[in-house]
């Protein structure tokens, strides 16, 4: 895997201070961006970005799924708005016209990056579509134009080198719901240069979240922790070790987790847990951790994917 670990840390030049200077003195101030893709993140990222005073244009396949995108975040400004002007509701009238008049949405991604300073992508989480996408826009973005993707589980510098701007190119790994959710992972690549990283990070404080910073590792740092953690909990229940009742039980009660592991599966999705975990496996076959799991299999294969299917490991109403 190229997880290059060792060149990323010869990288880091001795000289250190004197080159964060500089890049500070020259790093791109963020003013305008194009998301792509207004499904359940592209949308938040939009809304979070159009409500921080940056001009936002919001893309997608089609008028129908921009229309759906757009009411999903006028219903979330209304929620945002009431908690945070609970008392002023001129001034949260105020606060949504504004953060609408910020946002507009095009359906033809290559005609509307010519004037912007970010690119977030948030589109379907396939490596060639995502690919195809960085490439053609690589050719009608400006030169300053910095990419950069939310995609959880695939590798930043492999869709980094779909460009020839692999310094401008990063990951904004934003948390659902994104409104509410206050972190972001800024992933740094061995090729992102300095300047652009800590544009990535300014950005991240500019809409109100808490960056932390990681290399392109897999999962980066909370994925990388949980989705091992989730699959040692099915182990732990397949090997009949436990009933997967006293461990959802346990993990609430002895580790304070709001929620059991096998809520959290049925939560996230047991498609997309499998998913994650397939390709982790594939790039690290010998890596325990990364083990594919037969019963997670088996309710995937007989459609059981959690609460959006009605069953998981359990079952919903
Ligand atoms: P989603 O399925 O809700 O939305 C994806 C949207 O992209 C759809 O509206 C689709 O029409 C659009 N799209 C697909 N191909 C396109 C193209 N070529 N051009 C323009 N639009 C296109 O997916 P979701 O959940 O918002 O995920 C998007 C990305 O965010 C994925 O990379 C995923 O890994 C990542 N992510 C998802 C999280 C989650 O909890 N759902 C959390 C963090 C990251």
């Amino acid at each position: 895997m190229a997880f290059a670990t060792r060149s990323f840390v010869r990288a880091a030049s001795s000289s250190a201070a004197a080159a964060a200077a500089t890049a500070a003195a020259k790093k791109l101030v963020i003013k305008h961006v194009t998301v792509i893709g207004g499904g359940l993140m592209g949308a938040g990222i939009a809304q979070v970005a159009a409500a921080s005073g940056h001009t936002v244009v919001l893309v997608d396949q089609s008028d129908e799924i921009l229309k759906k995108s757009t009411k999903g975040i006028e219903e979330s400004l209304k929620r945002v708005t009431k908690k945070k002007f609970a008392d002023k509701p001129e001034a949260g009238a105020e606060f949504i016209e504004k953060t609408l008049k910020n946002l507009t949405t095009n359906t033809d991604a290559a005609a509307v990056v010519h004037s912007t300073d970010l690119v977030i992508e948030a589109i379907v989480e396939n490596m060639e579509v995502k690919n195809e996408l960085f490439k053609t826009l690589d050719k009608f973005a400006p030169d300053h134009t910095i990419f950069a993707s939310n995609t959880s589980s695939l590798q930043i510098t492999n869709l980094a080198n779909s460009t020839t701007r692999q310094d401008r190119f990063g990951g904004l790994h934003f948390f659902n719901p994104v409104p509410m959710m206050k972190l972001v992972e800024v992933i740094k690549t061995p090729m992102t240069s300095q300047k652009t990283f800590e544009s990535l990070m300014d950005f991240s404080k500019a809409v109100g979240k808490s960056p932390v910073s990681c290399k392109d590792t897999p999962g980066f740092i909370v994925n990388r922790l949980l989705v091992p953690y989730m699959m040692e909990a099915v182990r732990l229940f397949e090997r009949g070790d436990a009933s997967k009742e006293d461990i959802d039980v346990a993990m609430k009660l002895g580790a304070g987790y709001p929620m059991g592991p096998f809520e959290l599966l049925d939560y996230v999705g047991l498609d997309t847990s499998k998913y994650i975990i397939d390709g982790w496996h594939s790039l690290e076959p010998n890596n325990p951790l990364f083990a594919p799991s037969p019963l997670l299999n088996k309710l995937v294969a007989e459609k059981k994917l959690g609460k959006k299917t009605g069953e998981g490991f359990y079952k919903y109403k």
